[in-house]
């Protein structure tokens, strides 16, 4: 039995020698201390040996069973910290890597070319004024002096909802509406999308305009020339030559369209300009009585202006881009010029 205790002494030592993981310590923990186990069998049997031999025995047994306990816990503690370091080792950050950089949007041009404009109004006293894409006939035309049948209605491919309701094709609208909402002085800019059915290089059917009023007393025309003149030497630089040119629209009379030199051919005339020297950039005009009535102003007490201005035909001149399209397809290598 001596012989047996110091062969089971043994083997255990060198299975826990070899032993790579938990899970084989507590196998071999099983095999020999466990209530089964090889030295927990042996103890048993103690018992039946005389008196002398079973003192001996016994103790050199209980001295081993103490020892393997003490290994096995060393075992394990070992294994459990090398697998610590291990992990610690696989989760490791190299700091001295290079980060991965956030990309980083831009603002859209048709933005930029807005934020400029409404910076130049505001520094004017023009407060901005929104108002619905989806638009009543009523506003849309007929408060604008735009009765049904006019053949101004033509000038404007209409996408109708019903017979009364419009996507709205310009932004003039909303200077009925803050004239219904709002006694004089009035001093507003309406930014936003209008409609049109119209597809091509240079038209989109939707598309952005920003709307001008004042209306007060005692404003006349040279106002609406200072305030257009300023406009323009702010946004296309103060050489920028532009002329006065007669038009028509319903809601104003007189009314003038503003066109700047072309500063591509420098007037000389060119594609761009179709020959002329001139680039159109807006419309504009002194508030038709007609419109006054409409909102229940005095049209023999106030007098004002208004204009209007293709957001995407101003970004396309000042940027020199020739499609208008490219606003619209989000391509990334477009957008990231601006
Ligand atoms: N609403 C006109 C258009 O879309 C522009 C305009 C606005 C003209 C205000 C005069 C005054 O063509």
């Amino acid at each position: 039995m001596k012989e047996e205790l110091e062969k089971i002494h043994q083997d255990c030592q060198v299975a826990l020698a070899l032993a790579k993981k938990e899970s084989e310590i507590s196998d071999i923990r099983i095999q020999v201390l466990g209530r089964k186990g090889s030295l927990t069998q042996l103890l048993k049997r103690l018992a039946t040996l005389p008196e002398g031999e079973r003192k001996e025995i016994g103790r050199r047994a209980n001295e081993i069973k103490q020892a393997l306990e003490t290994k096995v816990e060393e075992a394990l503690r070992q294994i459990q910290e090398r697998e610590r370091k291990e992990a610690l080792e696989r989760e490791k950050i190299d700091v001295t890597l290079p980060g991965r950089r956030m990309a980083i949007g831009t603002r859209h041009p048709l933005t930029q070319i807005l934020d400029e404009i409404i910076h130049i109004f505001s520094r004017l006293g023009f407060e901005v004024v929104e108002g619905p894409e989806v638009e009543l006939d009523y506003y849309n035309f007929e408060a604008l002096n735009i009765p049904k049948g006019h053949p101004a209605r033509e000038m404007q491919a209409t996408f109708f909802i019903s017979e009364d309701v419009v996507l709205r094709t310009h932004t003039s609208p909303v200077q009925v509406r803050t004239m219904e909402r709002k006694r004089p002085p009035v001093r507003v800019i309406c930014p936003g999308a209008v409609y049109r059915c119209d597809s091509d290089p240079t038209h989109s059917p939707m598309f952005h305009q920003v709307e001008g009023l004042l209306v007060d007393r005692g404003i006349t025309f040279s106002d609406l020339k200072g305030v257009l003149t300023v406009f323009v030497h702010q946004m296309f630089g103060k050489e920028t030559k532009l002329r006065f040119r007669p038009s028509f629209f319903p809601f104003t009379e007189p009314s003038a369209e503003i066109d700047i030199e072309c500063f591509i051919c420098g007037g000389t005339g060119c594609s761009v300009c179709s020959g002329t020297g001139w680039l159109e950039i807006l419309g504009s005009g002194m508030v038709d009585p007609a419109v006054y009535r409409f909102v229940d102003y005095d049209p023999e007490e106030v007098t004002g202006f208004a204009f209007g201005m293709g957001i995407e035909r101003i970004a396309m001149l000042k940027y020199g881009i020739n499609d208008i399209r490219l606003f619209f397809t989000n391509d990334l290598r477009f957008l990231k010029q601006f």
